[in-house]
């Protein structure tokens, strides 16, 4: 029962407020629109009036769309650098059948500017927000504000050139907030090779979204989804290229305009707040803004500094980057090998390419037809192209200039650019996986060295050991009273005792007739000589140490020298 009350209450708020509608949708010379009357387009989805912005005072004729919004907003303005300063202000169709604005002095503000118009006709606000301007004799339409945007785009419109009508509908941002002028930035699709919607800080690149992949634009992967999923993009060999939205049989309401500040934005009406939300823009951070990072640098916003030289490339002017003065960009550390003099007497190692993921491409696509087998070999064989990427519903991309305007994204939708380095570059990247790899494999083989090199020595020191073991077992056995344990052991070890053939006592008391006299060839310094004979025959001469002679082991050495 109260629902139904204020129901009636609001339709006659409503009613009170619209009082001065135009009973139609159309207006005429004699049915004109003054500055107190509004036009609604037949579905009632907008509405067409004067209206002032913000906190201004001026008034503007403006199409809105017919919603409660706190701050009714206008998404077309007919005189924008042309206000009127009271409410004397009038819509109109001027006897050569232009639409036109009057001031209270008469004076023309503003018109559609037909100039071979001289026919009899009518404006009409269509339900799509379309205001149009036709011939009333035959209904050809003669103007229509949809290929004259201000800051915003609806269902149907084209943002972009096309040749069949030859047009280019740009945006263009309000000043203010306040004032709908034409501001600093604007809104289009560039179409160099492939489309590539742009934002323009006056004639400056400020946001570039990457080309056209017949589906998305390719540095905005979000766009598969949501609301913007509607985005399509008409483009053909003769330059058309404009970007059209539509929601579908979706039930929300939507549009997008770029704001004074240079935000593109995708705006959604929220029912239950009663205004509109925006639910996407663009550029979305400090990355996304056009070049920031200059020639050959790479944005990422997750790292601190933001920019960064890719890799192979040092800053321009070193002072200024640590500064935080980006623009100047990077430079190549290594000369491309073909680009070297080729007279040079060490030749260099063949370019290759360095992967990189990105989000998007760099700016100055050139597509070339190549196969996508081809793409990387096309690149290298020319000297001019510094990089390349292939992208299914694109193709093959190259560059031939320094790489603009390159962000660093390695999730889903990424890019990969391959950028052409020098040899040794692409080494020093390889040294960067050393780390993993390589010192695992350094720790492997230096263990297999170690434990073979212990495993020798231990064998060795056995060997030596054994031979010792057994030198010294024959020195204790044959002179018990010279290997007197620890006194001779550094006597052996000094003369090596293993390097010298060694006999048994017995062997030589057998060969010298147990030292019988009759083989004593003479008596030396420290002892007698024998002569013997060795079992296969070898004649020998054994000298016996007398127990008496204090002789070491060394003196004995000697002694088996001189013979
Ligand atoms: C409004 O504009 C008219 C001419 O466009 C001018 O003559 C008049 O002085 C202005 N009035 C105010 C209050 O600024
Ligand atoms: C203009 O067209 C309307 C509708 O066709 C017609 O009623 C009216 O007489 C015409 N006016 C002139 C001046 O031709
Ligand atoms: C577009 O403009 C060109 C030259 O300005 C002209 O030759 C052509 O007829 C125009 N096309 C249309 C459809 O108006
Ligand atoms: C836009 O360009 C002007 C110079 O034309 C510059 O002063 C201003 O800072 C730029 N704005 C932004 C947001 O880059
Ligand atoms: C334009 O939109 C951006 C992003 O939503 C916002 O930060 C900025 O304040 C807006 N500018 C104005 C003048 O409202
Ligand atoms: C080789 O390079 C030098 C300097 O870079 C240049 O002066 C010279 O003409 C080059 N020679 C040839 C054959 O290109
Ligand atoms: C190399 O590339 C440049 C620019 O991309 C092009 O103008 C030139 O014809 C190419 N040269 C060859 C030999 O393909
Ligand atoms: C890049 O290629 C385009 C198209 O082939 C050519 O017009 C341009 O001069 C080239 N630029 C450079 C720097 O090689």
């Amino acid at each position: 029962m109260s629902l139904y009350r204020s129901f009636l209450l609001l339709l006659c708020c409503v009613y009170v407020v619209f009082s001065g509608a135009n009973a139609s949708d159309t207006i005429t010379s004699s049915e004109p629109v003054r500055d107190s009357e509004t036009v609604f387009s037949s579905g009632k989805t907008f509405k067409l009036g004067f209206f002032s912005p913000g906190n201004s005072a001026n008034r503007y004729v403006g199409i809105m769309f017919n919603l409660p919004s706190p701050t009714p907003t206008a998404v077309w303005v007919a005189n924008r650098d042309k206000p009127i300063n009271d409410s004397s202000g009038l819509l109109t169709l001027s006897e050569d059948g232009n639409l036109v604005i009057l001031n209270g002095q008469k004076e023309i503000i503003w018109s559609s500017s037909i100039s071979n118009s001289m026919k009899n006709s009518t404006a009409q606000l269509l339900d799509t927000g379309n205001l149009v301007l036709k011939d009333s004799s035959n209904g050809k339409v003669l103007w229509e504000s949809f290929q004259y945007p201000t800051d915003s785009i609806l269902q149907l419109m084209k943002m972009g050139t096309d040749k069949s009508t030859n047009t280019t509908a740009l945006l263009k941002s309000w000043r203010s907030p306040d004032d709908p002028s034409v501001g600093s930035f604007s809104a289009g699709i560039q179409l160099q090779y492939i489309p590539q919607a742009f934002i323009w800080n006056n004639t400056t690149p400020y946001w570039r979204s990457s080309p056209w992949d017949k589906q998305i634009y390719i540095g905005l992967p979000e766009m598969k989804s949501s609301y913007h999923s509607g985005v399509d993009l008409v483009s053909d060999n003769a330059g058309t290229a404009y970007q059209t939205y539509s929601n579908g049989n979706q039930p929300w309401i939507l549009y997008y305009s770029l704001n004074s500040t240079g935000s593109y934005q995708e705006k959604v009406w929220d029912q239950s707040k009663k205004d509109w939300v925006v639910t996407w823009a663009n550029p979305r951070s400090e990355c996304d803004i056009y070049a920031k990072c200059g020639a050959f640098g790479s944005c990422n916003p997750k790292s601190s500094p933001i920019c960064s030289c890719i890799q192979g490339f040092k800053p321009k002017n070193e002072g200024e980057w640590e500064k935080g003065e980006w623009s100047g960009g990077c430079i190549r550390r290594t000369a491309l090998d073909c680009e070297r003099n080729k007279t040079d007497v060490e030749k260099g190692k063949k370019d290759g390419f360095l992967k990189m993921q990105t989000l998007g491409v760099p700016n100055f696509v050139i597509w070339v037809s190549s196969a996508k087998e081809d793409c990387e070999s096309d690149c290298l064989s020319n000297c001019s192209c510094m990089a390349y990427s292939y992208y299914t519903g694109i193709g093959c991309m190259h560059w031939n200039r320094s790489l603009i305007d390159i962000q660093e994204y390695s999730m889903d939708g990424a890019a990969d650019l391959f950028i052409r380095l020098a040899y040794s570059e692409l080494a020093a990247n390889d040294k960067k996986d050393f780390p993993v790899a390589a010192i695992a494999i350094t720790v492997s083989i230096g263990s297999i060295i170690v434990i073979l090199c212990g495993y020798l020595f231990w064998k060795l020191l056995a060997k030596h050991r054994e031979r010792k073991r057994k030198s010294e077992t024959f020195l204790r056995e044959a002179s018990p009273k010279i290997y007197q344990g620890g006194m001779i052991k550094d006597d052996i070890n000094q003369v090596k005792i293993e390097d010298i053939t060694l006999y048994s006592f017995d062997m030589l008391a057998n060969a010298t007739d147990r030292f019988h006299s009759a083989s004593k060839l003479g008596q030396g310094g420290f002892g007698p000589v024998y002569k013997g004979k060795l079992p296969d025959g070898q004649e020998i001469a054994v000298k016996r140490l007398s127990q008496s002679s204090g002789q070491g082991l060394q003196e004995f050495m000697r002694g088996s020298r001189d013979f």
